[in-house]
């Protein structure tokens, strides 16, 4: 396939995929998973869940991507048919994960990022200036997400920075691979890790007040060794470490589909995965957590990321700079920072989750590059408004539970068995060593054969016993009367799953037709 979309560069290759990784899950999720395990006893599970969990997994999505695309495949459905030599016909059906999954955290994550966008600009306007307390300030962020709640800003505001996030977005698809996502990565990333050093520099030179950073500090890398045993805490690792380096979803394979067939992966996947830990764990520990101890110290910071998903990075972290030492000018610009930080962050990734379902648009269902980005942005605006009016009714979080965190491992243990068993991982060895740059240490075959597969699958019986099944029976909701909304968000989730097989069935007839 010799038309297919190619990266323009290596490093353009390289901070598309460090922007794919990198994003909210750095900054805004690593530092509430940290806080809520008891910071330094979360890294230790965290970091063996990087090397049994995630650097595998990224090895397997890049080979398996690259394989995948030197077919013409740029989404999971095509890539699993093709493991499995299309001898077996069912393959292909499970690869419908790898299209409905991150094109549903693509809804409800963008929606997010606009938040972001929102906050930079009332952090230059200093719209929420004069808010100083958790509480107030939630209300003040809640109204933004809303559209019910106008206590603070109407339901227009939100609307506004939700349809100009996907707006731009849409462009930046629709202008396509090299010239739109990796320009948009050569740009952002960079931007980025600036604006992280300024943070960090800001948030380690602050004077001490209910703690010094250094406590800060010692609250997230003091390790406790008894967590070991504490499956919770297993599960918010293994949970962070998919999340966090995009694997599990089918992002990466989609990228990687654009890699030349005998070009290194095996290095620049693993720059991929410790440029992430890098922003993850020295950038994103860095900011918000040292950041909220020195202001509410180690119980208060403790406390307010109990309170929710956004409290810290979001609600706290407004109330910090507001109590920022200096002219009041100086704070809310360190604010806009901040929260554009979080925007560029979020938006490399929002391009990633778009774009397999863009790649299944092109190369199953024949649409230009521009009928897809525009098909996937109309059917993005339709499912945001979705996710924006039932909001207060828990759909984004229940979106999250199953598209963006229990999922995640279902699709890692099918894509595992897949490579290491279905096509094999002698095969699958020599693949990903095809025209590498480094040889993967040997260990790392086993691993991927035996360790890898028994931590998922261990994984996925805990979490499944645990969690997922009291969930899936609604045993796990507070509030009684979210149900029903509980059931239509699954039911939204259900029907895409349905008209995905129901495209990759009829792709598949076609094609088998135009053969015959
Ligand atoms: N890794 C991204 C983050 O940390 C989220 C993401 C997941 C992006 C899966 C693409 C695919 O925020």
């Amino acid at each position: 396939m010799s038309d297919r979309e190619r990266w323009g560069t290596r490093i353009g290759l390289v901070l598309a995929m460090a922007g794919n990784a990198v994003g909210l899950g750095n900054f805004l999720r690593f530092p509430v998973q940290a806080a809520q395990n008891g910071g330094g006893t979360f890294m230790i599970p965290y970091f063996i869940s990087f090397l049994i969990l995630g650097i595998p997994l990224m090895w397997i999505e890049w080979g398996i991507g690259r394989y995948g695309g030197s077919f013409g495949h740029g989404s999971v459905p095509g890539m699993f048919d093709r493991l499995t030599d299309q001898k077996k016909k069912w393959a292909k059906y499970l690869g419908v994960m790898g299209v409905v999954m991150p094109l549903v955290v693509f809804i409800y994550y963008t929606f997010i990022v606009s938040w972001m966008l929102a906050m930079s600009f009332f952090s230059l306007t200093g719209d929420y200036f004069g808010l100083r307390d958790i509480d107030e300030m939630r209300g003040y962020l809640g109204s933004f997400q809303n559209i019910f709640d106008s206590s603070y800003s109407g339901p227009l505001v939100t609307l506004f920075f939700f349809a100009i996030t996907f707006i731009f977005l849409g462009w930046v698809l629709r202008r396509g691979l090299s010239g739109g996502i990796e320009k948009l990565a050569l740009i952002g990333m960079p931007i980025l890790f600036v604006f992280a050093f300024v943070l960090m520099w800001r948030v380690l030179t602050l004077p001490t007040m209910a703690a010094s950073p250094a406590d800060g500090l010692n609250f997230i890398w003091n390790p406790d060794w008894s967590s070991l045993g504490n499956a919770k805490v297993w599960l918010a690792a293994a949970g962070q470490m998919f999340f966090t380096l995009s694997v599990g979803m089918g992002s990466i394979h989609c990228y990687a589909s654009y890699v030349k067939r005998d070009e290194d992966i095996a290095l620049t996947g693993l720059s991929t995965a410790a440029t992430n830990e890098f922003a993850e764990v020295v950038l994103g520990g860095t900011i918000a957590i040292p950041a909220a101890v020195v202001f509410f110290g180690v119980t208060g910071a403790t406390a307010i990321a109990n309170g929710g998903a956004f409290d810290l990075g979001i609600v706290a972290m407004a109330v910090v700079f507001q109590g920022l030492p200096g002219p009041e000018i100086l704070g809310k610009l360190v604010a806009f920072l901040w929260f554009f930080l979080l925007f560029i962050a979020g938006i490399t990734s929002s391009v990633a989750l778009a774009s397999p379902t863009i790649a299944f648009l092109q190369d199953e269902m024949q649409f230009t590059r521009k009928k897809a980005a525009a098909m996937v942005t109309a059917i993005a605006l339709a499912l945001g408004l979705f996710i924006i009016i039932f909001f207060r009714n828990g759909a984004l979080d229940e979106w999250d539970y199953w598209a963006g965190t229990f999922g995640l491992v279902v699709f890692a243990a099918i894509e595992i068995v897949l490579f290491a068993y279905v096509f094999g991982i002698d095969r699958g060895w020599d693949e990903l060593h095809r025209g590498a740059d480094i040889k993967i240490p040997a260990f790392y075959k086993p691993v991927m054969k035996y360790v890898t597969p028994l931590f998922l699958f261990t994984l996925l019986g805990w979490w499944g016993a645990t969690e997922a099944l009291p969930t899936l029976l609604m045993q796990k909701v507070d509030d009684p009367s979210q149900i029903p909304y509980l059931w239509l968000s699954r039911g939204v989730m259900v029907a895409l799953l349905v008209i995905g097989t129901i495209l990759i069935k009829r792709s598949w007839a076609r094609k088998a037709g135009e053969e015959a």
